[in-house]
């Protein structure tokens, strides 16, 4: 403990530590007076005095705002301990990047990191401390409105993206004046809840929980995030607020970590609507005996006020280590030296400061988009066509996606007029509405779009119906978007669909429709001007679908790395020649686009791939020489794609896991050779006893542009 915080932990009463303890909204400190107004009337208890000791504020930003509201605390605050400011930064602060989903699709960590490292850029000048994010619950069930915040349903790509979103957010050095501190979330496997049903019940294995879920928090704790947030569900039968296998044995013991932990928006209170605690103050001391640090906005730890005098030793003791925490947290971040660290008025609203940084949006979301399907080389477009851009999505603005915190739909550019920009001609009508449709409407964008060379229907959803408490039971497309498609079917006229998206969705009857389909997911401040280059073919489309793209809604969950079981369907078997299998009967159970999938318009093929030695030690790693080949016209990118199985385990195996991905440009008509190495202690899998370690034994690699079509290689672990 450094002199700093020993000398003002031994100055402060039991009340101002758990003061420390206690997170509140900007509401109670508006016109920078503790406030008398707002949810504080609905709080006798929560008097002045504590608003004066409450350790951090959550949701307010703004220079001015958070200059105003810590210069009236300090002015109050008996001991000038500064607040901590927190907020939802997850994919942009001013200038908002693609969707975590997208960044995820871009199989870049280096663009997670520069998105992540802009964010805290111009957070910081706002006078921010801390953000939530980044968020890598592994998601695999696309009714969970939330899968558009985290990076999907792998694993390792999790990992990766999870380490460069805590390094970008962070930097080397959290306590320079462009990074925030960041928090993990949702500890642990929020995004596993039941039937997709937001806060609904999390049960699993605590052998599958460390064999999927667990890896990526493990990951940003290994990246030295500084916070991590609970999460609202239960796991292991236990809610996740009060749960001391989890937040004791689990994050501090074995991950060791030493942070602050945060709880979710009134997680301890929720305690009792679990029926896990008796009350309010039970819910307090379950979640303190849990190592929870800071109480958001529950007021659970602010009812210890009125009974410090009451408190056991044991409880003090556990008040003591939270409260150390987080002055360590405030002394680290720079609070001490300077409350108002990194605030600049003048930066925010200089466009100068985000003027690169909309450059870097721009390049994220074209790093994004995933062209799935793409008929006959229908794109890239001649900029000499003459496009009919229609549908609900195609006008508007609405393309930030959920938490895009300061971006502003309203002076978003739209696809249409980004398409303006690129295109001789551009005619555009939305034909329908997000979910309604009239006669009149498709006639009139019907007939605009007969003298048109190509029809781009930009369809989809609404930011609002993806994000916290937007799970939903269907993940059509709306029929009257079909409705729509089909009717511009009818003018035999290429057919691109363009589909903005928080999740994948059934794109079954729109793959059908159209000869060209390219996930847009929600690209950002700069990410209409995204779609207008892929689609005129100045730049490549390289994302890969961090998602698996189900066929129907019955498959759900339905994810590439699926265990092995004792009846599996042989490859090319057809449905209804074996009965016995794992399958289904009405429908296969292949997805609509896999894991990994993307095109590019170049034609990389893998011509060449051997194994430096296939016989490897614990330490060694697996080196595999790739050639890659392409005989194209034009430069074009990929992701290059290693899978793993371990042919017998001492627990199941997955049939396959991505341990290792990159995107590479090869340029036109050349070869390009690549070194893969795994180390091959990333093959280590969980164990009965719940250990995790690398069995001895036979293995296979797989290396291709997807998790489906992959060509293998046998290797062996000895001892
Ligand atoms: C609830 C969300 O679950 C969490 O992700 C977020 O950080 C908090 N609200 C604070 O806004």
């Amino acid at each position: 403990m450094s002199n700093l915080v020993s000398e003002l932990l031994a100055k402060m009463t039991t009340e101002e530590k758990i003061g420390q303890l206690i997170q509140l909204t900007g509401d109670f400190f508006q016109d920078g007076k503790a406030a008398i107004t707002g949810p504080i009337n609905e709080l006798a208890h929560l008097k002045l005095q504590t608003v004066y000791s409450v350790g951090s504020v959550l949701g307010v930003s703004g220079a001015a705002d958070v200059r105003r509201i810590q210069e009236n605390y300090l002015a109050n605050n008996r001991l000038k301990i500064p607040l901590l400011f927190m907020a939802d930064v997850v994919h942009g602060y001013q200038t908002i990047f693609p969707i975590p989903l997208g960044l995820g699709a871009s199989f870049d960590p280096t663009v997670m990191e520069t998105a992540s490292g802009i964010a805290a850029k111009e957070s910081v000048a706002a006078g921010l401390h801390v953000t939530f994010a980044p968020m890598v619950d592994l998601v695999r069930d696309p009714r969970w409105g939330r899968v558009m915040e985290s990076t999907g349903e792998d694993s390792y790509l999790n990992s990766v993206m999870a380490q460069a979103a805590v390094k970008g957010f962070q930097g080397d050095s959290p306590w320079d004046e462009k990074h925030l501190a960041a928090s993990v979330k949702h500890f642990a496997a929020y995004g596993a809840p039941e039937a997709g049903r937001e806060y609904n019940t999390v049960d699993m294995s605590e052998w599958r929980f460390r064999e999927q879920y667990l890896p990526a928090y493990s990951a940003a704790i290994n990246a030295q995030a500084m916070l991590v947030m609970t999460s609202f569900n239960t796991l292991f039968g236990v809610p996740a607020t009060q749960n001391q296998h989890l937040l004791r044995d689990i994050l501090r013991d074995e991950l060791g970590f030493h942070g602050v932990v945060i709880t979710d928006w009134n997680a301890i209170e929720e305690l009792v609507h679990h029926g896990t605690v008796r009350d309010l103050k039970d819910a307090a001391q379950k979640a303190l005996a849990a190592g929870v640090d800071i109480d958001m906005m529950a007021f659970a730890y602010a009812e210890f006020l009125n009974k410090a005098v009451e408190l056991e030793p044991g409880v003090l003791k556990l008040i003591d280590e939270s409260a150390q925490r987080i002055l360590e947290l405030k002394e680290t971040m720079g609070l001490f030296a300077d409350p108002y660290r990194g605030l600049d008025e003048s930066k925010e609203k200089d466009p100068e400061f985000i003027r690169d940084n909309l450059v870097q949006a721009q390049k994220a979301a074209e790093e994004s988009l995933v062209l799935v399907k793409n008929h006959r080389r229908t794109l890239p477009l001649s900029q000499r066509q003459n496009l009919a851009v229609i549908g609900p999505v195609a006008q508007t603005g609405d393309l930030l996606g959920s938490w895009s915190w300061k971006g502003d739909v309203e002076t978003t550019q739209s696809i249409a007029d980004a398409l303006v920009d690129t295109f001789s001609e551009i005619v555009t009508a939305p034909g329908c509405g997000y979910h309604s449709f009239n006669k009149q409407q498709v006639e009139q964008a019907k007939l605009l779009a007969s003298d048109a060379d190509v029809i781009v229907a930009a369809i989809g959803l609404p930011s609002s119906e993806s994000g916290e408490a937007t799970s939903i039971t269907d993940i059509s497309i709306p029929a009257e978007q079909i409705a729509l498609l089909k009717e511009l079917k009818t003018l035999n006229k290429p057919l691109i669909s363009v589909v903005i998206t928080g999740r994948p969705l059934l794109l079954k009857e729109v793959h059908t429709l159209s000869d060209a389909v390219l996930i847009g997911w929600f690209p950002g401040s700069k990410g209409a001007q995204a779609i207008a280059n892929i689609l005129s073919g100045k730049v490549e489309p390289s994302g890969r679908l961090p998602m698996t793209f189900p066929l129907n809604l019955g498959q759900v969950p339905l994810y590439y790395n699926a265990y092995s079981t004792g009846r599996p369907i042989e490859v090319g078997q057809k449905n209804g020649e074996y009965k016995y299998v794992t399958k289904y009967v009405d429908s296969s159970n292949e997805p609509l686009y896999p894991f990994g999938f993307g095109l590019g318009y170049g034609k990389i093929l893998l011509t060449d791939m051997t194994m430096v030695s296939n016989s490897l030690k614990m330490n060694d790693q697996l080196i595999l020489d790739v050639t890659l080949t392409n005989d194209s016209p034009r430069d074009s990118k990929t992701v290059l794609q290693c899978y793993t199985h371990q042919k017998v385990g001492e627990t199941v195996r997955p049939l396959k896991e991505l341990k290792w991905f990159k995107k590479v440009t090869v340029e036109k008509q050349s070869s390009l050779k690549i070194q893969v190495n795994i180390p091959v202690a990333r093959l280590a899998s969980v164990h009965q006893d719940l250990s995790t370690k690398v069995d001895v034994g036979d293995y296979q690699v797989m290396v291709g542009f997807d998790s489906m079509n992959l060509k293998v290689l046998d290797f062996k672990v000895k001892e």
